[in-house]
């Protein structure tokens, strides 16, 4: 494990699992090996769709702890101001508080007790978990080992879906925000995924080079997929995005948009 030196046999230890973007059998062995360390799972409340992800993760448990006792602690995540004069600082301000609460979730921990972040897909995508241990690492107020186990993202699961390939041969992929592509794909960019658009910045692409893959729900009862030229498909996925989250409280979204090449 990663970390802070052991100083003593008895040292707080930390996994952060990857738990795969939906489906409950996208979780590796690695990680049911980890799930099956830990004491405590510390779970944090967020969203509209929290009871279902919190739902999924306690399914995920149930599901691959074999004869061992463990314990949910739930906590609220800190209210974010979602209309920041400046959105890097309220970020942070919003880390910095999350950072306070999970220090104090790991210093909760007995002695030799191991403590489990489930992360939704993948821990090293969009996901701030990670930032929040190295700053609780650096603040150097409660000693702990920790280990990062991968999971399968919304993007993987996005590309097996559609059986695609992410790149064309020997090309890159560009992997990035709704708010970051509103207006256009940048010039030298032919793939790019997109996450986190409550907007469907996809609208706002006038060109007909471009397809897009869609997906919400990914892995999960309630999977849509669409794809094809994105003129033609950018109304109906809006509506039917509309729709979804109408009908289950929540949506979760991401696309490949592809620069069409001769
Ligand atoms: C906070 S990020 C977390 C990403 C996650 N760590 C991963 O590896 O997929 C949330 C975004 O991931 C995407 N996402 C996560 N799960 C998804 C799913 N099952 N179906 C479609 N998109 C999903 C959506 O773009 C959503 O806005």
């Amino acid at each position: 494990m990663q970390g802070r030196e052991p100083q003593e046999a008895a040292m707080r230890r930390i996994f952060v699992i990857g738990i795969g973007a939906g489906n409950p059998d996208y979780i590796t062995v690695q990680a049911i090996n980890a799930l099956n360390q830990v004491d405590v799972f510390f779970v944090m409340d967020k969203g509209e769709e929290k009871d279902d992800l919190v739902r999924l993760r306690k399914d995920i448990c149930e599901r691959y702890i074999k004869d061992r006792s463990y314990r949910f602690v739930e906590t609220a995540d800190p209210p974010r101001d979602r209309t920041p004069s400046s959105y890097e600082p309220a970020v942070r301000a919003w880390h910095e508080q999350r950072a306070d609460i999970y220090e104090r979730l790991i210093e909760s921990l007995g002695d030799g007790e191991c403590g489990g972040f489930l992360v939704w897909g993948d821990p090293s995508l969009y996901d701030s978990t990670l930032r929040i241990i190295d700053q609780i690492v650096a603040r150097g107020r409660v000693t702990f080992a920790y280990e990062v186990i991968p999971g399968i993202s919304a993007i993987q699961a996005l590309a097996a879906r559609h059986r695609i390939a992410l790149n064309r041969i020997g090309g890159s992929v560009h992997i990035t925000t709704g708010r970051k592509i509103a207006g256009g794909l940048p010039k030298d960019v032919d793939d790019a995924v997109v996450m986190l658009d409550g907007d469907c910045a996809f609208k706002t692409i006038d060109d007909p080079e471009i397809d897009i893959y869609w997906g919400a729900y990914l892995g999960t009862k309630d999977e849509i997929l669409a794809s094809g030229p994105l003129g033609e498909q950018a109304n109906e996925i809006e509506r039917v995005r509309a729709e979804a989250k109408k009908r289950n409280g929540w949506i979760m979204d991401t696309y490949l948009l592809r620069r069409r090449k001769d």
